[in-house]
């Protein structure tokens, strides 16, 4: 008998590279996802803190009332929004938020779209809920971003989920595209779905959440990435008023409430001063890779935000995951392969993850080019 009544589940093929990766000493690494920068100082302090005090209790489902109330605060420092707190549900990782959402908003034969490359885990939540993704395929000439008039005429579209910074691509939701989505949605009563996990390592442009331009959208974020605290487990989703009640009994059920010592630990974590020295650093390794890697690979979409390049290796292959093995076996470089991302145009794409210092960046860019020459 299948366990999986007869779902399908992807894995995640970047993970298995990191566990091959392992195997070799000496590894310069362009597959990791996650910042390699500590969290703001109070965070540390605030975490031994609270272990002293003994905080090993659970708390409300929805949170600590003051990192709820901290969250909605940093949406008016950020984006001049005045958000009630009681919106706010803070979750184990965004992750969880994603479930939250999907088991709210779809069921059986219901349909959720996303672009084609994005994050490999959204059709993984879509199968949990017996929902289909509805992939939209998107590369250089959408400018890698989703459009309403791609999505007229699907059946049983309950959502629109969108990534902005994108994982795998960098790619940034410009404000009017985010309006036109927003204001799409809000008019054929399909739910916006926003991760926004990313903002905050926005290089060039203001980062624009989609609450500036509906009330019904559903935000996702946490502290994983810009607030360098992915081990800690947190994130945070944004509902619309009329979903407070059904967002928390989901929460009750699928996790009774996230982790009691991380969520005493990020009410240290809005130190914009620090975020911003973060920020900072991102933009400073994107600058520089951009700048080599485009001598030796063509970066196929704008490296708006995030931590990400996505690279055509076309030029030097038909299958990147093969390539990907190669250059792990070869020069010891860990590169993630595009296939974890989807099918379009995945398969001969590369994305590099600048989330190590210049210096070790360095000595993998003369590795690529001994590679490629
Ligand atoms: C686009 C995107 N969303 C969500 C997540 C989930 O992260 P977490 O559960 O740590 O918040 C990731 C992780 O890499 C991601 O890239």
């Amino acid at each position: 008998m299948n366990p999986l009544s007869g779902r399908e589940f992807s894995p995640f093929y970047v993970m298995e590279l990191v566990r091959q990766a392992q195997e070799y000493e000496d590894v310069v690494h362009f597959e990791i996802g996650a910042p390699d920068l500590p969290p703001p100082p109070g965070v540390r302090r605030a975490l031994q803190k609270a272990v002293e005090s003994g905080a090993f209790g659970y708390t409300e489902s929805r949170g600590l009332e003051e990192l709820r109330r901290k969250i909605a605060e940093h949406y008016g420092r950020r984006y001049d929004l005045d958000l009630d707190p009681a919106r706010v549900i803070v979750t184990p990782g965004s992750s969880l938020a994603f479930l939250i959402a999907y088991e709210m908003l779809a069921g059986p034969g219901d349909r959720i779209a996303m672009a084609d490359p994005s994050y490999p885990c959204y059709k993984n939540f879509a199968a949990m809920v017996d929902a289909q993704p509805h992939f939209v395929e998107v590369g250089a000439e959408q400018g890698y971003l989703l459009d309403p008039r791609s999505l007229e005429g699907v059946s049983r579209l309950r959502a629109v989920h969108i990534s902005t910074p994108s994982n795998p691509t960098g790619t940034l939701y410009p404000p009017e595209r985010l309006r036109a989505l927003a204001l799409w949605c809000r008019e054929r009563g399909v739910a916006l779905i926003s991760d926004e996990l990313y903002h905050g390592l926005v290089y060039d442009q203001r980062e624009h959440t989609a609450l500036e331009y509906s009330d019904e959208a559903i935000v996702i974020n946490g502290f994983s990435k810009s607030f360098c605290m992915p081990g800690l487990r947190l994130g945070w989703m944004v509902v619309p008023p009329g979903m407070v009640r059904m967002a928390e009994i989901l929460a009750q059920n699928l996790y009774l409430s996230a982790p009691t010592l991380s969520q005493y630990a990020a009410l240290e974590a809005f130190d914009y001063d620090y975020l911003e020295e973060v920020r900072q650093t991102f933009r400073r390794r994107r600058d520089w890779l951009h700048g080599e890697l485009s001598q030796i690979l063509p970066v196929s979409a704008p490296p708006d935000g995030a931590f990400y390049l996505w690279c055509d290796a076309s030029g030097y292959c038909d299958d990147a995951r093969r390539l990907s093995e190669e250059l792990l076996r070869q020069v010891q470089v860990a590169v993630t392969p595009g296939i974890d991302f989807g099918r379009n145009g995945t398969k001969r794409a590369l994305r590099f993850a600048y989330t190590r210092p210049i210096e070790e960046m360095e000595e993998g860019i003369a590795r690529l080019r001994r590679f490629f020459s």
